[in-house]
C-alpha cells in the first residue's frame, strides 16, 4: 500500500508509477475519497494528471481498479480512460458512489467552499449523500456497465494467487475526517486502514505500508500548517507549487518531524518514500544511486529515518517516474 503522511500532494503518483514499472505490478487498486485528489505521473516525457485512474497505469501489464469506497465522477473517469488508453484493463466497483452535477454545484456554492476551501469536485456532498443512503451507485450508470467489477473479490483473488498488488491511497493523513485537522479535512478517513476498506482488503493481507513524505510540507485550502512560510519565501526556495485539481497555490512549510512521526503511527508505516529531495538539494537531480547523493542530502535522509523510526527505502530525485533511488533490496524490504 502507498499512502500520504502529510496533507496530500507528496508525490504518490510518482512513487506508484515507479513501483508499477520497476516491480511489474499485476494489480493497482485505487482507494480514497474521489476525484478531489490529483495524482501527477510523468512518464516518457508525458505528464498525466489523474483524478480517477490509478497511477499504476504506466505499466501495461497492470490491471487497474477503483475500490467501492471511492466516489466516481463518470465524466472525469471516461475522459481519463481515453487519455491513458486503459480501456479493457480497468474495473470500477459496482458499489462506487456516483458524483452528479448537483453534488458539484453544492460543493461550489456550499458553506464548506469558503470556510475550508474544498476542491469543488462534488466529493464531499456525494459522500454525505452516501451516508444518508440516497446516493446513486456505479451499477446504475449505463456508461459504466462495461467497467463494472467486484473489486474486493478480484483483488483478494489476485493476492491469493501470489500476484503483486498495490493499493493506492489518496489525499493525506492530516486531511482524514477522523485523524486530521478537523474541520479542515476531506469527507472521509484516508489513512491506511481506510484505503484497505475502500478496496475491500483486510488489514492482515497488507505486507508493506509505504508512507510518502515530501522533503517539505504543502497544503492546499484552509487549516493549520505549522511553520508556514510566506509565498515569496516558498518561491525563493522552489517550494511554490500549484494544485493539480484546482490550480490554487499550495501553502508551504519546512519538513515536519512531529507530523511525520504521528502519521507513521496512524498508518502503521513500514517504509518511507521521501520525495522531491532534488528540490532541497539540486545536486540530487535525476540520481538513481545512493552514492550519487551529496553528504548533506544523505544526512537529511538519516535524520528522517531516525526521528520517524521507519526506514527510508525510496528517494525521489525528479519528476520522471524512474528518477528514484531504490534502497528496498539493500534494506531487505523487497
Ligand atoms: P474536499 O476533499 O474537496 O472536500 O476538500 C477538503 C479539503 O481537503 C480542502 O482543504 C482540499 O484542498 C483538501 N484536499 C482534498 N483532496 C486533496 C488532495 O488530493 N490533495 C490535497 N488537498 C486535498
Ligand atoms: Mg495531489
Amino acid at each position: 500500500m502507498v499512502i500520504d503522511g502529510f496533507f496530500g500532494d507528496t508525490g504518490k503518483g510518482k512513487v506508484i508509477s515507479y513501483i508499477a514499472l520497476k516491480d511489474r505490478l499485476d494489480v493497482c487498486a485505487r482507494g480514497g475519497a474521489g476525484p478531489n485528489a490529483g495524482h501527477t505521473v510523468v512518464y516518457k516525457g508525458r505528464t498525466y494528471k489523474l483524478r480517477m485512474v490509478p497511477s499504476g497505469f504506466v505499466y501495461e501489464g497492470c490491471r487497474l481498479y477503483i475500490g467501492a469506497g471511492v466516489a466516481v465522477n463518470p465524466e472525469v473517469f471516461l475522459r481519463e480512460v481515453e487519455e491513458t488508453g486503459v480501456r479493457g484493463r480497468i474495473g470500477v466497483d459496482r458499489q462506487c458512489a456516483i458524483i452528479e452535477q448537483r453534488h458539484i454545484e453544492a460543493d461550489r456554492r456550499g458553506h464548506l467552499k469558503g470556510k475550508i476551501g474544498t476542491t469543488g469536485s462534488g466529493t464531499g456532498p456525494c459522500n454525505s449523500e452516501r451516508a444518508m443512503r440516497t446516493v446513486k451507485l456505479a451499477r446504475e450508470v449505463p456508461e459504466l456497465q462495461e467497467f463494472l467489477a467486484d473489486v474486493a473479490l478480484e483483488v483478494n483473488e489476485a493476492i491469493d494467487a501470489g500476484k503483486k498488488v498495490l493499493i493506492e491511497g489518496t489525499q493525506g493523513t492530516f486531511l482524514s475526517l477522523y485523524h486530521g485537522t478537523y474541520p479542515y479535512v476531506t469527507s472521509k478517513d484516508v489513512t491506511a486502514s481506510a484505503a484497505c476498506s475502500d478496496v475491500g482488503v483486510g488489514p492482515t493481507r497488507v505486507d508493506e505500508v509505504i508512507m510518502v513524505l515530501k522533503a517539505y510540507v504543502t497544503r492546499v485550502g484552509a487549516g493549520p500548517l505549522p511553520g508556514e512560510l510566506p509565498w515569496e519565501e516558498a518561491q525563493r526556495r522552489g517550494w511554490a507549487e500549484v494544485a493539480t485539481v484546482t490550480g490554487r497555490r499550495r501553502r508551504a512549510a519546512p519538513f515536519n518531524f512531529d507530523l511525520a512521526r504521528r502519521a507513521a503511527m496512524l498508518n502503521g508505516a513500514t517504509q518511507i518514500a521521501l520525495t522531491k529531495l532534488d528540490v532541497l538539494y539540486p545536486e540530487c537531480s535525476g540520481a538513481r544511486g545512493y552514492d550519487e547523493l551529496p553528504e548533506e542530502a544523505k544526512r537529511f535522509v538519516s535524520e528522517v529515518e531516525e526521528k520517524v523510526g521507519v526506514p527510508v527505502t525510496l528517494i525521489g530525485t525528479g519528476a520522471e517516474a524512474l528518477d528514484m533511488v531504490d534502497l528496498r533490496a539493500e534494506k531487505g524490504l523487497l
